[in-house]
């Protein structure tokens, strides 16, 4: 075998696709375009998911590519031997090109090759498709690695669960896959599937044969167009190629892990590598332009963030050392030439690490005081009662679930904090009563989740009608004046008004106001048709369709353009004309939770009013 850095890995790769005929394409921004289904980018075939369905790629049928990717669902295995929140993915390509027999050959070559990485056949093993009702056993793959030398005892048969791929959404492209398994063990294996859980295996390649799609209703179409979709961590095969027993050790991770051990006054192996991948993660975050914030990317970069800063806390990094400082400056180092992005941002990227380090030491600060101040309450209560009022048994007595709730919600006080600060004052958690409010909470944000894209449709009048179509305008003048950045969060339209719920971290001024207004009298005045037709996502998307909900997902969707000037998935219904409206005016724009902001709006003859009182 041999040994190579993650540098020449990622050329070799490229480099032997390259030499069979894939174009190498850029690594895409973890934050998906126009994507908003899915929050960060997980996997290579991301970004190509139009061209896998069936779009022409610009630059031909055979691709390649190192993709930044992030997967956070696994978040809580991190501290393991192979798991991170960011990784780099290689990866390669076939859109209606080449399929199962070049796609494992060249697998098998690139792995095996005493050219490329020179990895003993008897290291790898393979899993194929076991076939179901959607699609049948692959025996064409298992052969396939039969004739290349692969013995029968490591090939295994898996259904679904282990052995079928994407869609990265609710709907897709997806189809069964080969995976390829390096063993970090010795002996014969004993005829299971590689057992991933128990640490000889290690998944490092997977090959997916992208034939169907997915639909909304759960079923399988076949794809007019076979796809190749393959995907190798690079982490996971540095580990290997290096010869190392964890991620951490790799060249990718190995200066940075260093750095956090040498900054720690006590041992906690898991702690070390959570701070590590998370601060890299955090990283690679703000290097694609995420902020933290209380919704969507921004919240789970805030969570890794406090997550590493908790986990320093645990490994007593005295607080005067600048952590993500020190460990991110050796990360720069290690990606310099890879990700230019990094070097380019750098001095943003630092600064917000700092920045929500202090807002969470505030965090910390503020909820801590609040929970003494309340425990002191408990005990005075008890006191003056002269008895046990407290909640719980004599023996130690409860904090009520509500406070706990509270402290989470309102404070941002991390629970695994309040459990620690609660016993150190001699109280237990009623954890039972906490579930409960975590449970009403978890209900409540569903409906209000499920009531976001529907509001005002219920009722049909002329005054919703238009009202209705000023959404649309609206949305997409926001979007013009303030930044793609805005998004629809809600509406809700009554005949007296509309109200209309965006993404946008500032109080618009009044010059955003008054620019905002102009325009969509301007487009009423311009008297253009509202008309709409049923298209396909992917004519939706191509056609710039605001409104591309997860939960408006399906086959076929309706989308409503007005005139020229906004195009948007919608269920209607809508004016036939703009003029219809006859005027528009916003009578607030207020803060609705953090980083979304609330408009209220007037349309036809009650603007009209507000407009001839102005002036
Ligand atoms: N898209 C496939 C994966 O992520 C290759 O495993």
């Amino acid at each position: 075998m041999t040994s190579l850095s993650a540098k020449d890995i990622r050329q070799k790769y490229l480099d032997f696709f390259k030499e069979r005929g894939h174009a190498i394409i850029a690594s895409a921004s973890l934050v998906p375009e126009n994507d908003p289904s899915v929050l960060f980018t997980t996997a290579g075939m991301h970004p190509l998911v139009p061209y896998l369905m069936g779009e022409a790629h610009p630059d031909g049928k055979r691709l390649a590519n190192v993709q930044k990717c992030v997967r956070t669902q696994d978040i809580e295995e991190v501290g393991d031997d192979t798991h991170d929140t960011f990784f780099e993915m290689l990866g390669n390509w076939s859109l209606g090109d080449y399929f199962k027999e070049e796609s494992i050959r060249w697998s098998f070559e690139f792995l095996t090759s005493p050219a490329y990485l020179n990895i003993p056949i008897e290291k790898l093993a393979v899993t194929v498709f076991a076939g179901d009702n959607d699609a049948p056993r692959d025996e064409e793959s298992a052969s396939i690695w039969k004739s290349l030398g692969v013995p029968e005892s490591h090939i295994f048969y898996l259904g679904k669960e282990d052995n079928w791929w994407g869609p990265p959404g609710k709907t897709g492209p997806c189809g069964p896959d080969t995976e390829i398994f390096y063993d970090r063990g010795n002996g014969p294996l004993n005829g299971d599937g590689p057992d991933t859980e128990a640490g000889r295996f290690v998944e490092i390649w997977n090959n997916v044969f992208m034939q169907y799609e997915k639909l909304d209703d759960g079923s399988f179409k076949p794809l007019a167009q076979k796809n190749v979709d393959t995907g190798m961590g690079l982490e996971r095969i540095a580990m290997a190629l290096q010869g190392r027993t964890h991620i951490f050790e790799t060249d990718l991770f190995a200066d940075a892990y260093n750095k956090v051990k040498e900054l720690a006054l006590v041992e906690d192996e898991e702690a070390v590598r959570v701070v590590t991948d998370h601060l890299r993660t955090a990283m690679f975050m703000l290097g694609d332009g995420v902020r933290p914030s209380n919704v969507d990317q921004g919240y789970i970069l805030r969570r890794l963030i406090r997550r590493a800063v908790r986990f320093a806390a645990k490994l007593q990094i005295p607080e005067e050392v600048n952590v993500s400082k020190e460990v991110v400056e050796v990360f720069f180092g290690v990606y310099e030439g890879v990700y230019p992005e990094l070097e380019q941002h750098r001095e943003v990227i630092l600064e917000e690490l700092r920045k929500e380090e202090e807002k969470f030491e505030k965090t910390l600060d503020n909820g801590l005081r609040h929970l003494k101040k309340e425990i002191e309450k408990l005990q005075q209560h008890a006191q003056t009662a002269g008895s046990d009022l407290i909640a719980g048994s004599a023996k130690q007595p409860t904090l009520p679930g509500d406070l706990v709730f509270d402290l989470y919600q309102t404070y941002g006080f991390p629970l695994e904090l309040t459990f620690e600060e609660a016993e150190k004052m001699g109280f237990g958690v009623n954890e039972e009563e906490f579930q409960q409010n975590v449970e009403q909470h978890q209900s409540k944000s569903r409906e209000g989740a499920a009531q976001k894209f529907a509001g005002g449709l219920s009722e049909d009048t002329p005054e919703t009608r238009m009202g209705h179509t000023a959404t649309h305008l609206l949305h997409k003048v926001l979007r013009d004046v303030l930044g793609d950045h805005v998004e629809q969060k809600g509406s809700n339209i009554t005949p007296e008004r509309v109200r209309f719920d965006f993404s946008h971290p500032d109080k618009m001024t009044p010059e955003q106001i008054a620019e905002v207004e102009r325009i969509i009298n301007d487009v009423i005045e311009r008297d253009l048709p509202v008309t709409w037709e049923t298209l396909s996502l992917e004519e939706a998307r191509a056609k710039g369709a605001l409104g591309l909900f997860e939960d408006k997902y399906g086959d076929q969707v309706k989308v409503y353009s007005v005139g020229d000037f906004s195009v948007e998935v919608c269920g209607g219904p809508h004016v036939e004309n703009t003029s219809e409206i006859g005027a528009f005016v916003i009578s607030k724009e207020q803060a609705s939770s953090a980083g979304i902001r609330r408009i209220k709006a007037y349309v036809g003859e009650k603007a009209k009013e507000v407009l001839a009182s102005r002036s």
